[in-house]
Formats: C-alpha cells, structure tokens, sequence
C-alpha cells in the first residue's frame, strides 16, 4: 500500500491509501489503473486489506463459496487452519453457516487457537498422527468439504475422510514447495472416482471480480467484531527474509506481514 500518487509535476502527501504491486517502497509512481483506491469503511483499519480484505481473504471467500460451494450445515476442513488463508477460511465458514469446521496446525498452541479464538469445532496438531487418522476423530461422521492449503498427506488424509459427493478446493501446497523429490502422497487419488468427488484448483487472480462481493460480506463481521483479523507483525525491511522464511516454516499465526515503519496504523 502507499498514498496516491498523482500525475504531474505536484505530488501532494497524504490522500487516501491506495494498494498497489509495485513492490516495497516508500513512493511509487502508478497510473490509476495499477492502483486501487482502499475504501474507507468505519472501523476496518487499512492493513486488513493486506489479509481478509485482502488477496488472503478473497482466496478463502472464493474457494468456500464458489470453489467447494459451502452449503449451510455442512462439514468443512481446512488445513494450515492457523495460517493467514486457513485462519480466514474457517473463520468465513462459520459465518456462511458450515455445520462442523475442522483445522488441522502444527503445534499445540496454534490448535489451541482455532478452538478457543476463531471458533473451529475441532483442531489437531498434524505433527500427532496420520493426517486420516486425526481427522477422522475430529470429524467421526466425515466431512462435506476440504480447503487445502498444504497438499501431500493433507490431501490424502482428507480424500479418506470425503463423504461421497464432497469437494476439494486446492489452494496450496506447503508441504512441498521446498522438497526436491516427488510428493509420496496421496497415494489415494483415484477415491475421488470412487465417491464422485470434485477437486478444482483455486488461483485468486482469477477471481478478482469477487472483491466487491467480499467486503459486502466481511465488513459488517468486521465492525460487528466478529471477525479475528489474526496477523504476526516482523518489523522492518532488514526482517523480510526472515519474515518470509519463517512462514513457511509456521513461525506466524494470521497474516505474516512486515512493517516497514515505526508507525502503529
Ligand atoms: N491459490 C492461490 O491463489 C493462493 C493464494 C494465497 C495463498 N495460497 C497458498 O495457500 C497456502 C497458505 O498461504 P498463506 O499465505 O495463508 O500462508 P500461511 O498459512 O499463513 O503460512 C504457511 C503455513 O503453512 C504451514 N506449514 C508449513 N509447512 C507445512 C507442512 N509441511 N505441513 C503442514 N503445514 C505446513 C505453517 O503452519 P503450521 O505451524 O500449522 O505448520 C505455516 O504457518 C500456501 O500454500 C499458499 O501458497 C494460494
């Protein structure tokens, strides 16, 4: 994000925050059509467009409604749960009304989140077992539908764990960007002929037209507060890389995000 810039020779500080793609900087020169205008909605600070207002939210927004399409009562579970994505997911399906909501974390203070603060059913530490074997305690009568955000044994725990007819929004892979070999799993992948299951992968750019539909949805949670906007600040340039690397290694809860300022929002 930055302020407006303005063509011309006069560049005024200040004016509204707008959000845009040209990197980490103090200024940037855009034209109005690399720029987004942030609307200022009472109440909803601008950095949670950097997470649920965000690509983050729209991802989670998108793979619940349009991808698996959430029906009301039903069983959804997402893993990476207490990530930026996965924290939004299960926090957007109890809203659009999802019967039981599973996460599945990697450590015991991160299950303890998602049941205690963002309102999951159930949660296990995936560092405990088979992904199928936890999750079929968490969700003894199965599950509706599955938001993947780790692939690899997530997904195969969560094919065995289908019911017939489910479906499976793929939105990530962590366990294996940094793996050198071919994932093991799943080794389970022609189940979803078996119980007509539907998997489809979810890449955010291609629904961005949702944007509009998503601060419909969420900004009233947002100023009702019911809605955790769960972020892990790192301060500073000098800690990006850091930052980023830890990550991927599940150093963050929420949204992982870097302040480049001394500045509180
Ligand atoms: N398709 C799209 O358009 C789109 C858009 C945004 C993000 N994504 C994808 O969505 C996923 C989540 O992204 P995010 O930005 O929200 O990141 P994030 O979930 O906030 O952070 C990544 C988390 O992954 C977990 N993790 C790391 N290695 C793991 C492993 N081997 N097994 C299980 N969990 C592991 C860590 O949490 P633990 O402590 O729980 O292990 C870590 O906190 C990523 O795969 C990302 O590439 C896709």
């Amino acid at each position: 994000m930055g302020s407006a810039a303005h063509p011309g020779p006069e560049v005024r500080p200040g004016g509204p925050a707008v959000f845009h793609r040209k990197g980490w900087r103090t200024h940037a020169l855009v034209t109005p059509d690399e720029a987004r205008v942030l609307p200022d909605h009472h109440g909803v600070p601008a950095h949670t467009y950097l997470g649920l207002l965000g690509g983050t939210g729209l991802t989670a927004y998108v793979a619940l409604t349009r991808t698996v399409r959430l029906q009301p009562g039903e069983s959804v579970f997402v893993s990476a749960a207490a990530g930026a994505v996965g924290s939004a997911a299960g926090q957007f399906a109890r809203l659009l009304g999802a019967g039981r909501v599973v996460g599945s974390a990697g450590s015991p203070a991160k299950v303890r989140r998602l049941t205690g603060e963002w309102g999951f059913d159930a949660a296990f530490d995936y560092h405990d077992g088979p992904v199928g074997d936890l999750l079929a305690e968490a969700a003894p009568d199965g599950i509706d539908a599955y938001l993947d955000n780790v692939g690899g044994d997530h997904l195969e725990g969560a094919i065995r764990g289908l019911r017939e007819f489910g479906r499976i929004a793929w939105i990530g892979a962590i366990a294996q960007y940094h793996s050198t070999r071919p994932p093991a799993a799943p080794r389970n992948l022609f189940d979803i002929v078996g119980k007509s299951l539907r998997l489809e992968g979810v890449l955010v750019r291609n629904h961005r037209d949702a944007q509009g539909e998503l601060e419909d949805f969420l900004v009233p949670h947002l100023q009702a507060g019911r809605v955790r906007d769960v972020q892990t600040v790192a301060h500073g340039f000098d800690g990006a890389v850091d930052a980023f690397l830890g990550m991927l290694r599940g150093a963050n809860t929420g949204k992982m995000l870097v302040r480049v300022t001394a500045e509180q929002p």
